[in-house]
């Protein structure tokens, strides 16, 4: 059987008087990166196929041989047989050619009533959903670990810093369950995201939509494209459909702000690993040594990962000014959609992955976290609030507290080592009763609002994310 497009290596030749240059189809190709979409391009070709069978506007037998010459490709590229040609500018064609091959006549009747500027924005969707699944499960999977991990810490205590200066105790429970909520706000925005990019475009055609009688929403059922309620949705303007890259921005913005949320933790565990802080330990797996200096372990993971952030968040920059000065309706500026977005979604997942396992193993050095907390005289707010249950009212009490924290430096004491009779000089309202409120545990105790790092919140909020989690 002869192969038009492999024959004259182009899909629209019969125009044209030269063959394109070498250069220039090195340039315009887009198959050695977009074969990845090629599952998706099937089951796009395989649900519109379908239905043109069903409207009329192919035979069944027509059907029948596009299903079994698709099957045979399905297993031809799985295994590794099927053999890519850039000639062929990109997966669409590839494969297309690859169909009229194997089943003749059927192959060519594929393509009607569609372009490859739906078939193309189709495709990126179908593969996107599927890619947004599983960050949704990497990331309850990162959030997981993190409860577990922040179980055992409910009464661990480390201070709480504002610019970096110790401010309040906190537990480091509570310090790992920010995060939590900040990967359960990523899982929201990604389930959001999946929603307007699980539309169909296909039966746009090259722009205007098609004269053949289609059923559009015959085929979004077939692919999945459906809402909550099982109604077909579809894109509703071919003009959009095929043009818009819309879901692919939006997509990458999620990636980005989950993979700044990254970072932020991994800024963190590198502190936390410094000597000058020796918090936690993460397991050496995750560690690298120094080629020179015997001594060192080096956070590489986090540090990839903050340095990772930088190109997702770039990915982003690029999509965006991709779409900017784009006239309605498709350009083949869009084909650039495909690398950033594909990068995106490997940096993310890998990371997502490689934090779960990192976070469910960390080592805790709560004496460190401890005796740091001490040191900032992080509970001078709490005897504040003490002074305040006694009358003060507040901005006195701050500037009472003030006092008494300038005295316990120059002593180089914590204020709860400093004598009652010390304390009573800076008010007289000062009782016994007062170490309790300086002491790391009752400043934790003490805040018990919603919200709040008291273990006992913390520990309700722990139930929470499990419960949500399951
Ligand atoms: N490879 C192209 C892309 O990724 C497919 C669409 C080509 N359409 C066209 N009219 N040249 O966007």
């Amino acid at each position: 059987m002869t192969n038009q497009l492999d024959k004259k290596s182009q899909a629209w030749s019969a125009l044209f008087s030269e063959p394109m240059s070498e250069l220039v189809k090195r340039y315009t190709s887009s198959v050695f990166f977009d074969k990845r979409l090629w599952q998706a391009d099937i089951a796009g070709s395989l649900a519109h196929a379908e239905m043109l069978g069903h409207q009329g506007i192919i035979s069944a037998h027509d059907l029948a041989d596009i299903q079994r010459g698709m099957a045979q490709i399905h297993s031809e590229i799985e295994s590794g047989a099927f053999e890519w040609k850039l000639d062929l500018e990109d997966v669409h064609l590839n494969i297309e050619a690859r169909l009229t091959q194997l089943v003749g006549v059927a192959g060519k009747r594929l393509h009607t009533g569609r372009s490859r500027n739906d078939q193309v924005a189709t495709d990126v969707r179908l593969w996107l959903r599927g890619e947004i699944d599983l960050i949704i499960e990497l990331l309850s999977a990162l959030q997981k670990a993190m409860v577990d991990a922040a179980a055992d810490h409910t009464e661990t205590i480390l201070p709480g810093f504002t610019h970096l200066q110790v401010a309040q105790p906190v537990s480091f429970a509570h310090h790992l369950l920010a995060y939590v909520e900040m990967f359960a706000r990523d899982a929201e925005r990604m389930a959001d995201v999946r929603r307007r990019t699980n539309r169909l475009p296909l039966g746009s055609a090259a722009l205007a939509g098609t004269g053949y009688p289609l059923d559009r929403e015959r085929v979004a059922r077939t692919l999945g494209m459906v809402d909550a309620d099982g109604v077909a949705q579809v894109c509703h303007n071919s003009l959009d459909a095929v043009s818009d890259r819309d879901f692919a921005m939006e997509f990458t913005a999620a990636a980005s702000i989950c993979m700044v949320h990254v970072s932020r933790l991994s800024e963190e565990l590198i502190l936390w690993m410094s000597q000058n802080f020796g918090f936690i330990q993460l397991a050496d797996r995750f560690t690298t040594g120094s080629s020179i200096m015997p001594q060192k372990k080096n956070p590489d993971v986090p540090e990839l990962a903050r340095g990772k952030t930088g190109r997702v968040v770039g990915h982003l920059m690029g999509l965006i000014t991709l779409m900017k000065g784009q006239p309605l309706a498709y350009n083949k500026d869009n084909q650039e959609d495909k690398e950033p977005l594909f990068d995106t979604v490997d940096t993310l997942k890998d990371t997502l992955r490689i934090f779960a396992e990192m976070m469910g193993g960390i080592t805790v050095n709560a004496s460190a976290m401890q005796a740091a907390a001490r040191r900032g005289y992080a509970t001078a707010t709490d005897l504040a609030d003490y002074l305040v249950k006694k009358g003060l009212p507040f901005r006195d009490a701050h500037e009472v507290v003030a006092h008494a924290v300038k005295t316990a430096q120059g002593l180089g004491l914590d204020l709860a080592d400093l004598p009652l009779e010390t304390l009573q000089t800076f008010n007289s309202a000062v009782q016994a009763d007062v170490f309790e409120c300086l002491s790391l545990q009752g400043s934790l105790a003490a805040r018990n609002t919603l919200g709040g790092t008291a273990p006992q919140r913390v520990l309700a909020e722990i139930a929470r994310h499990r419960n949500r989690l399951d």
